[in-house]
């Protein structure tokens, strides 16, 4: 078996049992995005304990290559702090992939994932930044008088 085809059954394991599939109750991230071309989801729930992944599952429906990927990519970011979730490159997807070289129409296959979970995670921090300030303005104006 070569390397090509190795990898092919990978992927095809993944799609048939897919890793972290399911929801989290009361998730800190839940986001669900979508392929434009084709319509095919994703939606990724991330649990945080402190700034640590403490759980993340996944649904969607697609092809193989997407649902794969975002297999791989929970079990990458299990455990991780969000700064090193927040590094997690494409290189690192489609190199679990075995797919170096996608042509732009199943790249987006291989990134649609990534692309949902870096939308969550923006938005999760920058919710967190504004309560964090909102915080402080209530502690300024609680002095005022
Ligand atoms: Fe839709 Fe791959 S064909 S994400």
């Amino acid at each position: 078996m070569g390397s090509a085809d190795i990898y092919r059954e990978i992927i095809l394991d993944y799609y048939r049992n897919p890793r972290n599939f399911g929801k989290i109750d009361s998730p800190d991230i839940s986001i669900r995005d979508s392929n434009p071309l084709c319509g095919d989801e994703i939606e990724i729930h991330v649990k945080f304990d402190g700034d640590k992944v403490k759980d993340v599952k996944f649904t969607g429906k697609g092809c193989a290559i997407s649902q794969a990927s975002a297999s791989m990519l929970t079990e990458m970011i299990m455990g991780k702090n969000l700064e090193d979730v927040k590094k997690v490159g494409k290189e690192e997807i489609l190199e679990s992939l075995g797919l170096p070289n996608l042509g732009p129409a199943r790249i987006k296959c291989a990134l649609l994932s990534l692309k949902t979970l870096k939308l969550g995670v923006y938005s999760y921090l920058v919710e967190k930044m504004s309560s964090a300030d909102a915080e402080k303005l209530k502690e300024e104006a609680s002095k005022l008088f």
